[in-house]
């Protein structure tokens, strides 16, 4: 049964709230964070839920309120889980801050706090917004003190609430299965979601939940609060549960091996954390992100993205120009628009004929390309596509030129063998040294400065964090390390999309590894995963889908048998599934035989009709894979309604069966729309033409068959 009381409620007996209680309201088109940030006490949460005016405060504190710290520090009254731990300049490892101030600028809120003792300052973030239902939070830590302080724990963001019932969505996984979701009830205790990996931090678990508020979670009912915590390196999500159903989620960077000193004077800026609301269940949290993302967390988030074909499973790391320039033929006859050469482009000294050596060297190997990048670029050009190249900027392997003359600009401990990565040579490269962070800028700088053309770039990070040490950090600064490499990384991103702003960048780390947020502002889109077989695929958007819009996902239909499980899948089902996101193509063309062809051909022109809707629009997940008994569906909506389309699918088949109603979701209830069918195989064509109104189509729905096993259909709706 649905719940409508504020949802943040809890005895707050200890807790007492003056008349004179300043409040903070943070807002957005449907939300309010409420906060109270009383000068010399702690700030409160009390409140986060559909929006609420200032009248309304009253209602919240009467219906006693949560009231729980924003931002608990260790040392003094905390036995619950706590966001900060400091180590001060005398060795007093306690913590108190009051407020001293609380100012708003524009869409920011800033709650200043100072320790009662000591000169520690910790400024409190919380952004509005007034285009989407998500809600930022962080902090700045800064040291006042006489002497360097340690930063043991300095978590970006609380949140709390009180329900009992409650669930939560999560996300796990492991190469070529990644965003795997998995949905429980909260049990006393803590739970958490970690990241050590140091480079690659969606490779396992991805630092997003979801908490449903009403049982079991829902696609598109019931109240459901939604934390992304935007930061590109190693993690830590703690989800405390406690007596009274109160659920206490502190997110931030990982407090493992990563103390940071700060000196006096220094200060510290924690990643944010994304939060968003929504009555409108587990959907309603994922379209609040994804509207975020295209209203700016995205690089470029209101741009069509082109359709591509990526060379790596067609031909691996054998490319040459003759081969490039068939597959530029391929996609180019089936209407596509850039072709992007893979790994295996480069390398003079060690040419990179296969995976253990090369990286680092981003010269043209002139055997496989004789005439350099430029004569691909101008192949493709003449075709009339754009072109793209692949890159992995942050590695190296032992067998390289860079690596001979730079043996000091990798990540290793100076006593120790190295562990090697993939291809049983490779090693990251140390990205809190300046000068590596000047070599990383400068590979995309030259590959521009070569191809002033050059339209995208697809930065790969292959290999995890092995040999934890820096000989550019000092002996006692070598805790900075996982933390330092970020910075060094997100500063050279932050060079290049300075020069080059209107290049498309396509973020991936062995698949979909490093699906983060805290990534998106500096990349156009990410490889989900080196999976492309269609019924995995099914499963791995639907995860990712859940906060990353769909434009950003780059979804490709790829040879049949898959590379990567042998399936057979026919070539309608697999576009059906790669067209929910980014549509590319991971294959020979010229493997398609002549009735394959004229499909695909069909498929893309379709998919360019289906593109804005399906990049721009609102997606509704309808029946999840996980729980449709073989059958799954999800539909896109255009801002204004006025165009939809909505796929099915079919991935089990025994004699029985049965084929779910449809039900469709997000439509206008008074607008008619007309539904036409795309490339449909089945003998039942019921709906071509036909005209319905929004709300038959949501509340009854309809009974589009699907008979054999991988059988899907795709169904486009127009407001007529
Ligand atoms: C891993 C990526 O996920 C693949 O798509 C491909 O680019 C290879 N690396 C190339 O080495």
């Amino acid at each position: 049964m649905k719940k409508n009381f504020p949802l943040l409620l809890l005895t707050a007996a200890a807790f007492s709230l003056s008349a004179a209680a300043a409040d903070v309201f943070i807002n957005t088109p449907k939300t309010t964070l409420m906060l109270t940030a009383n000068n010399g006490s702690t700030p409160r949460i009390h409140y986060y839920g559909s929006r609420i005016s200032p009248a309304q405060r009253q209602e919240v504190i009467d219906a006693m309120s949560i009231n729980y710290d924003a931002y608990p520090a260790f040392g003094r009254d905390s036995y619950d889980e706590t966001a900060l731990s400091v180590t001060h300049a005398d060795g007093n490892m306690s913590t108190e801050l009051t407020i001293t101030g609380t100012r708003t600028e524009d869409e920011l809120t800033i709650i200043s706090m100072k320790d009662k003792k000591y000169d520690f300052f910790v400024d409190l973030y919380y952004k509005s917004n007034d285009k989407s239902d998500v809600i930022e939070t962080w902090t700045v830590i800064r040291n006042g003190e006489k002497k360097p302080i340690r930063l043991e724990q300095y978590a970006s963001g609380v949140m709390t609430l009180r329900q009992e019932g409650a669930w939560i969505t999560h996300f796990h996984g492991a190469w070529a299965q990644e965003a795997q979701m998995t949905e429980e009830p909260l049990v006393q205790g803590l739970k958490t979601i970690v990241n050590h990996d140091g480079v690659r931090n969606g490779m396992n678990d991805h630092a997003e939940v979801m908490i449903s508020l009403d049982g079991k979670p829902q696609e598109n009912s019931g109240r459901v609060i939604g934390a992304a915590l935007c930061w590109t390196g190693n993690y830590k999500l703690r989800l405390e549960t406690r007596g009274h159903y109160r659920h206490t989620l502190i997110a931030g960077i990982d407090d493992l091996h990563t103390a940071y000193t700060l000196k006096p004077g220094e200060s510290f800026e924690t990643p944010k954390l994304a939060l968003a609301y929504s009555t409108e269940g587990k959907g309603g949290v994922s379209r609040a992100f994804h509207r975020w993302g295209r209203a700016g967390q995205l690089h470029n988030g209101r741009a069509l993205r082109e359709i591509l074909l990526n060379s790596w499973e067609g031909v691996y790391m054998n490319v040459n120009q003759e081969v490039c320039e068939k597959m530029m033929d391929g996609i180019k006859e089936l209407g596509g628009e850039l072709f992007v050469v893979d790994d295996g482009w480069f390398g003079r000294k060690y040419r990179r004929t296969n995976d253990s050596q090369s990286l680092g060297d981003w010269v043209t190997d002139t055997e496989k390309l004789p005439n350099g990048v430029p004569a691909l670029v101008k192949a493709a050009e003449d075709r009339g596509l754009k072109f793209g190249i692949w890159i992995e900027p942050e590695m190296t392997n032992s067998k390289s030129e860079l690596y001979e003359a730079h043996p000091d600009w990798v990540v290793a401990h100076p006593t120790r063998e190295l562990a090697m990565g993939r291809g049983g040579t490779q090693l990251v490269l140390d990205m809190s040294n300046p000068k590596v962070q000047d070599f990383v800028v400068g590979i995309v700088d030259n590959l521009v400065k070569e191809n002033p053309t050059l339209h995208y770039i697809k930065w790969d990070c292959n290999m995890s964090m092995n040999n934890f040490g820096s000989s550019y950090l000092t002996a006692d600064r070598q805790s900075h390390l996982f933390v330092d490499y970020h910075l060094g990384l997100r500063s050279a991103l932050e060079r290049i999309r300075k020069s080059h702003p209107d290049l498309v960048i396509q973020l991936c780390a062995s698949g979909g590894g490093r699906v983060n947020w805290g990534f998106m502002p500096y990349f156009d889109e990410f490889w989900c995963s080196d999976n492309t077989d269609a019924l995995q695929r099914l499963y791995i958007q639907w995860g990712t889908s859940h906060f990353y819009p769909t434009m950003a996902m780059a979804q490709h239909v790829s040879a049949s048998p898959n590379h990567q499980t042998g399936r057979i899948i026919p070539l309608k089902f697999r576009f059906d599934v790669a067209m929910t996101g980014r549509l590319g193509m991971e294959m020979k063309p010229s493997d398609l035989n002549e009735k394959e062809l004229d499909y695909a051909k069909k498929a893309v022109a379709f998919y360019k009709e289906i593109r804005p809707i399906v990049q721009l629009g609102d997606q509704y997940r309808l029946l999840s894979p996980y729980e449709g008994n073989g059958h799954c569906s999800e539909m896109f909506v255009s801002e204004d309604k006025s165009d939809a389309v909505f796929f099915c699918y079919k991935f089990e088949h025994f004699v029985g069966l049965q084929t779910p109603r449809w039900h469709m979701a997000g439509l206008d209830p008074d607008a008619t729309y007309q539904l036409n069918e795309f490339g449909s195989t089945e003998r039942s064509h019921y709906f071509e033409g036909k005209t319905f109104s929004g709300r038959f189509l949501m509340e009854t729905g309809i009974d589009a068959y699907l008979s054999g096993m991988f059988s899907s259909r795709v169904i486009r709706l127009k407001k007529v």
